[in-house]
């Protein structure tokens, strides 16, 4: 058997993604609580992983112990400001030992500061639906930066600005479920606009900070490429799900159906791009599905789905995606800010790495400026609309007595992570199936 080595650039983060709302518990002033009381989750957050309890010191020590140099949380907005005219210090303080815990462990942080919940009175107001927001999200951002970056220099100023507008407004799988497409353009207008407003504010503030967004990116292969109504309908789906934001950012302009919508103090707002990756998406012509503008988006049969098939093992679609970054944004420095999979008994997670991490490493070959990677995620956590259907842990959580399970992934990740690279001795200790692949004779 070859042996062989896959290595990355020497100071590279390696680390795990979390999301406040997913992780703290007893969150309850938000729009995701109201949204989750009259019964549109598969059950609740509860006390989720209890970090807001206190959990997150022997969550970050576990990190810490398995080689991870960097996290990447988010901060709940609700806590921090929870009426219009409040600002709850005692909050800020507890996120201050919380990064300060991550320092001392050796863990840089990267924070998010909107990651989808949005505070009930803000959600009152209509969220993001008017420009009412900007001033009132660059205040927020104010406070949190003014508050921590003693211990942060690397902020990610929006979560996934398609999937919250697609989510909240397209379909109703959050909240406020509206299916509105004219709403759903104005919310992702002013998403870029608070992603400028606060990129600003974080420089104004720390000049030494990095900040850039968190992008939901997905690649899409029509499911028969010979078909012209399959590379239509791709196309389409394809641009309205990916590209309206990132361009706005590179432009100032949002080209959307209904028009162009100039945001000028957007252009150029980021030092790094954050890349969320999971899965690739087949797309079909189908007139059954109106609704989708005729696009069937689905995984193939064969495919190496997980467990719920909520998503799909398609590791080059990793490298598309870093390379569609670079050719958008070129010499912008990029990170994944998110993937994995959602396994349970662990049995696709130590391949869906591996394999994930190689085509990664591919892209560091083409010179790609990749700087880091965060796997989602920590622990298993509240999956938004799937509740607790989902588990992306490398760690696994029993909800009800807040145990945490050691998944083997946990180890494979720990060597990765120490070696800062990933061997063939790695693939042929944790999933040895794809050895061949990875290191063909
Ligand atoms: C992403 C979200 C993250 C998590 C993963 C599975 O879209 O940003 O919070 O739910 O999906």
């Amino acid at each position: 058997m070859p042996s062989a080595s896959f290595h990355f650039p020497k100071g590279f983060l390696w680390g795990t993604a979390t999301a406040a709302h997913q992780v703290e518990g007893s969150n309850t002033n938000n729009n995701w609580h109201r949204w989750e009381q009259e019964g549109h989750t598969n059950g609740k957050s509860g006390l989720a992983c209890d970090w807001w309890g206190g959990r997150w010191k022997e969550d970050f020590d576990r990190a810490a112990e398995t080689g991870q140099n960097a996290h990447r949380l988010s901060v709940e907005w609700s806590r921090i400001q929870p009426a219009p005219d409040r600002w709850d210090e005692d909050a800020l303080e507890r996120y201050r030992s919380m990064l300060r815990g991550l320092r001392e462990r050796g863990i840089t942080p990267m924070v998010t500061l909107h990651h989808f919940t949005d505070p009930l009175w803000l959600a009152e107001m209509g969220a993001w639906e008017t420009e009412a927001v900007v001033p009132l999200f660059e205040k927020f951002v104010r406070k949190v930066v003014e508050a921590l970056k003693e211990y942060c220099s690397l902020w990610c100023t929006v979560n996934e600005p398609n999937v919250y507008a697609a989510g909240g407004y397209l379909s109703d799988t959050f909240p406020p479920g509206k299916k509105n497409v004219r709403l759903a353009m104005s919310v992702l207008a002013n998403l870029a606009r608070g992603h400028a407003a606060a990129y600003r504010a974080i420089h104004a503030l720390q000049p030494e900070a990095r900040a850039g967004y968190a992008w939901h990116y997905r690649p899409m292969v029509p499911a028969r490429p010979w078909s012209p109504l399959d590379r239509l309908v791709r196309n389409i789906q394809y641009n309205g799900l990916n590209i309206t934001f990132p361009s706005a950012v590179s432009t100032g302009v949002m080209r959307t159906p209904f028009g162009r919508v100039r945001i000028p103090e957007a252009k150029g707002t980021q030092d790094f791009l954050g890349i969320n990756y999971y899965s690739v998406d087949t797309v079909a012509f189908d007139l059954r599905v109106p609704g989708e503008l005729f696009g069937r988006r689905f995984y193939p049969k064969d495919a190496d789905l997980s467990d719920s098939g909520f998503n799909v093992n398609t590791p080059e679609g990793l490298f598309d995606s870093l390379r569609w970054a670079t050719r958008l944004y070129p010499d912008l420095p990029l990170i994944v800010t998110e993937n994995g999979i959602e396994c349970a008994d662990d049995h696709i997670r130590p391949r869906y790495l591996a394999q994930h991490i190689h085509q990664m490493w591919r892209g560091v070959n083409f010179n790609w400026p990749v700087k880091g990677y965060f796997h989602w995620s920590l622990v298993d956590n509240f999956e938004w609309e799937r509740g607790w259907t989902q588990r992306f842990g490398l760690w696994g959580l029993d909800v009800e007595t807040q145990a945490r399970l050691r998944r083997p992934s946990v180890d494979l990740y720990a060597a990765i992570c120490k070696e800062n690279g990933l061997t063939s001795g790695m693939v042929e200790k944790y999933c040895p199936e794809v050895y061949e692949k990875l290191f063909p004779e």
